[in-house]
């Protein structure tokens, strides 16, 4: 199968499954308008993250890596009225983009973002006493899940859902000579999870809209 083929099949799933949503498509469009890439997770994916966090009965989520706020909007509207999403994100653009875009999809009461380098947040939240969070979404900077996941543990409970985006980059993260930093930020968090007795774990590949790549599931054992 081709990409195309992929984009194919996600068209005719989210047709039927997904649907057009107003504030979602707002989302998309003022961030391309604003220039953001568009590497936001596609509408399946954000819709899986949203049944996740339901599923969960998540109150407090955790998101690293904001971008124009689309796979926020999905995961707020997962939450109760007084739960609460905190998002970290490097780019006073994309946060300022971000911040306009879950206020039109009406969910900015239960979000907050923070402007700065994810290792320089999550101190902080660490230091305010934030977490433990039920669900941790990471997709930022790939060179930093490592970091990310160490993190994401000392803020975790046992339960704590932790999903990890970009895990398989087109299947290079298989390819243990690749100089890719992304790809060698990604085996390293692997190699992490292998060996971490804290959490149970597993990744699944994906193909669509995105093209090849993949999602990192991690429980917190209790
Ligand atoms: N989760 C978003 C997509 C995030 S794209 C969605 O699916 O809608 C990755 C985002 O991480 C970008 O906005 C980028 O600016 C941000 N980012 C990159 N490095 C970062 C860092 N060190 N700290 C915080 N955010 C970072
Ligand atoms: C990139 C980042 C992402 O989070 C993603 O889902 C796809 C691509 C990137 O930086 O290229
Ligand atoms: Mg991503």
């Amino acid at each position: 199968m081709t990409d195309n083929q992929w984009s194919e099949v996600d068209r005719y799933l989210d047709a039927l499954l997904v649907r057009p949503d107003a504030a979602l498509n707002a989302a998309l469009t003022a961030s391309a308008e604003a220039g953001l890439p568009s590497i936001a997770v596609a509408a399946n994916q954000g819709k899986l993250l949203h049944l996740l966090a339901q599923a969960l009965g998540a109150r407090s989520i955790l998101e690293i890596g904001t971008l124009g706020g689309y796979s926020a909007i999905w995961l707020a509207r997962a939450l109760p009225p007084d739960g609460r999403l905190i998002t970290l994100e490097l780019e006073r653009k994309h946060a300022e983009v971000a911040r306009q875009n879950l206020e039109r999809a009406g969910v900015s009461e239960r979000v907050d973002i923070r402007l700065g380098r994810a290792l320089d947040t999550l101190p902080q939240l660490a230091a305010e006493s934030r977490g433990p969070f039920d669900l941790i979404f990471i997709d930022a900077d790939k060179t930093s899940i490592p970091d990310y996941f160490v993190w994401a543990l000392r803020l975790s409970r046992p339960g704590t859902l932790i999903i990890v985006d970009n895990v398989v980059r087109k299947g290079a993260v298989a390819d243990p000579d690749s100089t890719d930093p992304n790809v060698q930020g990604v085996r390293r968090f692997n190699e992490l999870v292998a060996r971490e007795p804290r959490v149970s774990a597993t990744v699944i590949q994906t193909v669509g809209s995105k093209g090849h790549d993949g999602l990192a599931f991690l429980l917190v054992r209790d």
